[in-house]
């Protein structure tokens, strides 16, 4: 098993797929925290660890536990889960970002999980996220005379996150802030479907009739930053860490 002075060291994590960054080891017990359909957690599973998947949607684990049947899922929210044993690592991706109520006592939850030197490996959207999109929807809105949309993510800077994890009793091993601009494979209809997956409490409150016009508005103003020949692109900006809870007692060095 890895120590949590060699791990990180080796791994050049931009670009490099996360379960790279996490590495995980033989034997070693790890969280995967939104987990979402178990993606990621049969990604950590194929290294020989022994994953529990957790997910606040009860959907999103009957998915799992049906597309991976050898490994754990429960259900749980973030803000709010504990464990019967120490973890060796807590991992997350692209999940974070929609654990909004409370960033502090998600980290607060995750280093209770960990044992003293267990990793926590995550990346998320970071500040400036889908900037292009999420300024396309806002002025639609107000074209159409609406409030302001509800946006139902956390997207942090570097400094502000990497403040969170080390008050939250965290050693920060790596911090990369970086542009991943992402085909919109998922969304045939560009900026107007991405809403419609990604951001549909946005539309709960727009009158019926105007839920299509004010759609097409959004692709017209997005589409010069983000439409190419060969079809959308999302501006996806990501935050991506790794981290070590402190030893127990540590005190500072000189
Ligand atoms: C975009 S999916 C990512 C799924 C998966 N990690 C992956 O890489 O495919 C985000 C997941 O976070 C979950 N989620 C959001 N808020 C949560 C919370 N407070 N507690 C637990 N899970 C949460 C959602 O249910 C969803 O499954």
């Amino acid at each position: 098993m890895s120590t949590y002075d060699s791990a990180f060291g080796y791994v050049s994590a931009h670009g490099a797929p996360l379960v790279d960054l996490l590495d995980p080891q033989p034997g070693e017990k790890i969280i995967d925290l939104g987990c979402g359909t178990g993606t990621f957690s049969a990604e950590i599973a194929e290294r020989g660890a022994e994953v529990l998947g957790i997910d606040g949607a009860p959907e999103m684990v009957a998915r799992a536990s049906t597309l991976n049947p050898g490994l754990s899922f429960t259900i749980g929210d973030a803000h709010d889960f504990s464990t019967s044993e120490p973890f060796d690592a807590v991992a997350s991706n692209a999940a974070l970002h929609w654990m909004t109520r409370d960033p502090d006592a998600v980290i607060a939850r995750v280093h209770g999980a960990l044992r003293p030197g267990g990793r926590f490996v995550g990346e998320l959207g970071g500040a400036g996220n889908c900037a292009e999109l999420i300024a396309a929807m806002q002025t639609a809105w107000r074209v159409f005379g609406l409030g302001e949309p509800e946006l139902p993510w956390y997207f942090p800077t570097p400094a502000e996150y990497a403040a969170r994890l080390e008050d939250g009793g965290f050693t920060i091993r790596l911090l990369e802030h970086a542009d991943r601009p992402s085909r919109m494979t998922e969304c045939p209809d560009g900026a107007a479907d991405w809403i419609r997956i990604y951001a549909p409490s946005a539309l709960i409150d727009v009158p019926p009739e105007l839920v299509e016009p004010l759609l097409t508005r959004v692709n017209e103003l997005a589409a010069p930053a983000l439409r190419r020949e060969s079809g959308w692109v999302a501006d996806y900006v990501r935050l991506r860490f790794a981290a070590v809870r402190k030893p127990d007692g540590s005190t500072p060095l000189p």
